[in-house]
């Protein structure tokens, strides 16, 4: 077992199997809600076993699947849920599935009687590498994540037995975002996805992108400034999610290898071969079509970055070297053609 703290407060334990004592010593502890979704729901009930056979009086709670559950409503029914069971303030949320369930748990932990503890136990490769570390939870109104807070875990359980047995296309778009911790802090972690690919070991994965994400996270813990390098990828990656049937992690690889391609044009950024490379090695797509162009570009004037004197990108200078830069409609368009849009 391997362990590092996070924000001074996390407690990151990644293993090979959970451990018998799941959440962190505190004796008055008398409830757990345990939130889940439909593809976690194996793992969400042996966690609810295990602290039960703790003597811990255990509820767990179904959630709808992916982002259906970042809803006000669903929060809301959960917290009717929580009232119901008598979760109080000595008590414990424990979220257990991908991204959508810690975002959803970790936002109803901070506001359930202004904040009770939070444990994860992340079922999915970005879950255990991004979304279940840093203390961002929230729910999507109109646009994604418009409602949140900062809350952190204080354990997260990355179980690498459940993410070795993940179906290919969840470890794919995991994948994604491991290259962006890589690509924006770790050289020797991108060398091993452009050798290896999906056949890099796990371990090592985790371990390098979680700690890329630790460092990150406790050196900006509110994003005034380096934490925004995690977008790396997503500001293109995200306007192609948006406008398109793609997952997440199909859409981050496009916006990956757009974003090095524009580096490339802009600080003579000299990895865009091997960035494009390592998505193709993943499975993950290089190149889309059927999309409309200006749809794109008004979907950029949108993006959260923009500031007066226009779009902000997370860009590359070298691996491992992530710059905020200014781009305009030319450079964009440099990203753009290159993943065949
Ligand atoms: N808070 C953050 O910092 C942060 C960072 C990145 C992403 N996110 C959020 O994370 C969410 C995406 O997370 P995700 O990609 O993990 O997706 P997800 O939670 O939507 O899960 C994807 C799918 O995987 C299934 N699943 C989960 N565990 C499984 C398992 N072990 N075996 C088989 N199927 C399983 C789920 O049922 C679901 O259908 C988005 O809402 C995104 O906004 C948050
Ligand atoms: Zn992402």
């Amino acid at each position: 077992m391997e362990a590092l703290t996070v924000a001074g407060r996390t407690e990151v334990l990644i293993t090979d199997t959970l451990p018998s004592r799941l959440l962190p010593e505190r004796p008055d502890r008398r409830r757990v809600a345990v939130l889940t979704q439909p593809g976690a729901t194996h793992v969400a009930l042996g966690v609810a076993d295990t602290l039960r056979s703790q003597g811990l009086n255990v509820e767990v709670i179904g959630l709808p699947d992916r982002d259906e559950a970042k809803s006000l409503d669903v929060a809301e029914s959960v917290y009717e849920t929580l009232a119901k069971f008598g979760l109080g303030r000595h008590d414990a949320v424990v979220g257990v599935g991908g991204g959508s369930v810690t975002d959803l748990a970790g936002y109803v932990a901070a506001t359930w009687l202004r904040g009770v503890e939070v444990v994860h136990v992340p079922t999915t490769l970005l879950g255990a590498v991004d979304a279940s570390i840093g203390g961002k939870t929230g729910v999507n109104l109109a646009g994604k994540n418009l409602v949140g807070v900062f809350w952190h875990p204080t354990r997260v359980l990355v179980d690498l037995s459940i993410l070795a047995a993940l179906p290919p296309s969840l470890l794919r778009e995991g994948m994604a975002e491991v290259l962006k911790a890589g690509l924006i802090g770790d050289r020797d972690l991108f060398e091993l996805l452009r050798s290896r690919g999906n056949d890099a070991d796990l371990r090592e994965v985790v371990r390098r992108s979680v700690a890329v994400k630790a460092r990150i996270v406790d050196e900006d813990e509110r994003e005034t400034g380096v934490r925004a390098h995690l977008n790396f990828g997503h500001t293109i990656g995200h306007a192609i999610e948006f406008a398109s049937p793609l997952s997440h992690g199909e859409s981050v690889a496009l916006g990956t290898v757009a974003a090095a391609r524009i580096s490339e044009k802009l600080l003579g950024f000299g990895h865009a071969d091997g960035v494009e490379s390592a998505i193709e090695k993943f499975g993950l797509p290089v190149e889309i079509g059927g999309l409309d162009h200006n749809r794109v570009h008004d979907l950029l004037r949108l993006d959260k970055k923009r500031d007066s004197q226009g779009l902000r990108m997370v860009l590359l200078k070298n691996i491992g070297e992530p710059l905020v830069e200014h781009v305009d409609r030319a450079d964009v368009e440099v990203g753009l053609s290159a993943i065949g849009l």
